[in-house]
């Protein structure tokens, strides 16, 4: 939390306890940052909630917590508004020290959390031989962000790749790859396999005309089951060709990540039928051995059963991910389980971890959530397709972002009469079109659905990567231009926040541990997003020629100080944009 925040609800809480006794510690002062400027900088609505306990008027009891609130130091006298809201004024003297502080750090002032959580966060996940497809994308930047996020607050996060690497899918596969490729089961280390979606649809086409093929899949399964050398060898061939098609993808994307497959629980499996059978929880229904979900049902309003163990002897996605929750808990030491997909897979993990629950395997300390996203569409609103009507290949995706970035800035140099070279042009375009993409994807509250527009994301007006990009690179103009070096402005700067502009400006610098402890919390990075938005159109603002104040033409002291703010600015912009995996540019 935010110093500010916690000091000031601090001082509340001491009032309420003059004003009203102890019996009143503890109580939330029920603080936030108000909407509007005009009513201060913070409100406390706690007046309100206690007019029935303490038998008073809201505004009598604001009037009381007023008299005894100490704050002269970090505020102006607070006033009471409306039926009892307490508003807060944070003083200039007080917020140029907080600056100061800020400036001074090179983590701006976000200290490391106290008490260090294991996170796992379970993210891209794609699967092998299949298609890596827009959802994969946005788990991963989304993933990525959160992990980037918790890691800079100090948390021990596992980045895990849940990729699906095992299924009866693979009995086709192989089969397919005998018959294509019969060498490579003996001799080869890799293998060029070409496009490995072609080739899933080719071995599909085989595996449905042909039982006899279908007979050699199923006894493949088995055989990669028992472990037998030759059908792991081939399994291991295809997995290795999707990986490193994977792997082109998080390299352009900056991704980090461990995999963890399905396949790695495999061993595990047995393990979880047994001790729910031991527990008591499992009951055997036409063959199949389930646990009965509470509060789910199926159409005739019966209970619904998640199948742990198929007649056949085959196990599930669900119980691989109970192998997993499992592990983590007990093996990773996790204090936290973040898994994030699109929100389809909402029921799954709901009733995974109810049976995780109930089979006493997430101990209270443990938190564990289903972080969901909405789909992403095409701009006719409906699945997201290319022109030919093919699913999009995020190759070609991004690709195609680039290169419009690419023409965004040759039409730009030419309007400028600009000239730069080409290696300046190639950086310009890759940071600017990857970017919009992840920041267009994470600016969108995750739970909605969210509309792919190459348009809309490449604009340099409106809360766009570009835009964000753009304010960076202007404050670093201001000190190309001034010859000015920010890094020797000195730590004993007087500041001076006189202009409201200023004012807007310093508190708003100063609310970025708040914005990034929300996130931390609910998993939200368009919250991060919204707070950096705010901050370029603040600068801006401060910065405009008619609404906000010069800078290099400032007299000293407002220059420096002034420049102090730039600085703060770009340092914020620079370290939330990394956190969303955005990097900036010094120019562009
Ligand atoms: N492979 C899955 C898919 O493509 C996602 C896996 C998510 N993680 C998990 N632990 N189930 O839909």
């Amino acid at each position: 939390m935010n110093a500010t925040i916690a000091e000031l609800k601090n001082r509340l809480e001491a009032a309420l306890v003059s004003a009203f006794g102890a019996d009143l510690a503890g109580t939330d002062p029920m603080l936030v940052p108000t909407s509007n400027p005009k009513f201060g900088d913070y409100q406390a609505n706690v007046a309100m909630s206690l007019a029935k306990r303490l038998g008073k008027a809201p505004r009598a009891i604001a009037q009381e917590i007023s008299q005894q609130l100490q704050i002269d130091d970090l505020c102006e006298p607070p006033e009471i508004a409306g039926p009892g809201f307490i508003n807060l004024t944070l003083k200039p003297a007080y917020l140029q020290t907080q600056l100061t502080a800020m400036a001074g750090d090179s983590r701006l002032g976000i200290a490391a959390v106290k008490e260090p959580k294991k996170v796992v966060v379970d993210f891209s996940s794609p699967n092998i031989a299949k298609e890596m497809h827009v959802g994969h994308l946005r788990s991963t930047i989304i993933g990525d962000s959160i992990a980037r996020i918790l890691e800079f607050q100090g948390h021990d996060v596992l980045r895990l790749n849940h990729v699906g690497d095992w299924g009866t899918q693979f009995g086709m596969l192989i089969t397919y790859l005998r018959e294509v490729a019969p060498e490579a089961l003996t001799t080869a280390d890799a293998l060029d396999l070409g496009d490995l979606v072609a080739f899933y649809k080719k071995a599909k086409q085989r595996f449905d005309e042909d039982s006899e093929f279908q007979e050699r899949s199923r006894q493949e399964v088995v055989r990669l089951q028992s472990g037998a050398e030759d059908t792991l060898r081939a399994w291991r061939l295809l997995c290795d060709q999707s990986r490193r098609e994977f792997q082109v993808i998080y390299d352009l994307l900056d991704i980090q990540l461990t995999e963890r497959g399905e396949s790695f629980y495999n061993s595990r499996l047995g393990q979880v039928v047994e001790d729910l059978d031991q527990l008591g929880l499992l009951v055997e229904d036409q063959g199949a051995k389930c646990v009965f979900l509470e509060g789910f049902t199926n159409r005739e309003g019966n209970p619904l059963p998640l199948i742990i163990q198929k007649s056949d002897g085959g196990y599930n996605y669900a119980t691989t991910d109970l192998a997993a929750i499992r592990y983590r808990v007990q093996q990773d030491q996790s204090d936290r389980l973040i898994y994030v997909t699109d929100a389809g897979q909402a029921n799954h993990f709901a009733q995974v971890f109810q049976v995780a629950r109930r089979a006493g395997w997430i101990p209270e300390s443990v938190e564990i959530v289903h972080v969901p996203f909405g789909l992403v569409q095409g701009e006719d609103g409906k699945k997201l397709k290319t022109r030919s009507g093919d699913t999009v290949r995020l190759r070609d995706l991004l690709d195609e972002a680039v290169e419009r970035a690419r023409a965004d800035i040759e039409a730009r140099l030419v309007a400028e009469e600009r000239q730069e070279s080409e290696n300046f042009i190639d950086q310009v375009a890759k940071t600017v079109g990857l970017s919009a993409v992840k920041y267009a994807d994470l600016s969108q509250n995750r739970t909605s659905n969210y509309i792919f527009s190459y348009d809309k994301m490449l604009d340099l007006k409106g809360n766009t990567a570009p835009y964000m990009l753009y304010a960076y690179a202007r404050i670093q103009g201001i000190s190309r231009k001034g010859d000015i070096d920010f890094t020797q402005l000195g730590s004993d700067v007087q500041m001076v926040l006189e202009h409201e502009t200023e004012l807007a400006l310093a508190k708003h610098l100063l609310q970025f541990s708040t914005a990034l402890s929300e996130v931390e919390q609910d998993l939200f990075p368009n919250r991060l997003c919204d707070y950096l938005f705010q901050l370029s159109q603040k600068f801006n603002v401060f910065y405009d020629r008619e609404q906000g104040v010069p800078v290099l033409n400032a007299p000293e002291p407002a220059r420096t100080s002034r420049l102090v703010l730039c600085d703060l600015t770009a340092r914020t912009l620079k370290l939330g944009l990394s956190l969303l995996g955005i990097q900036v540019l010094e120019r562009m």
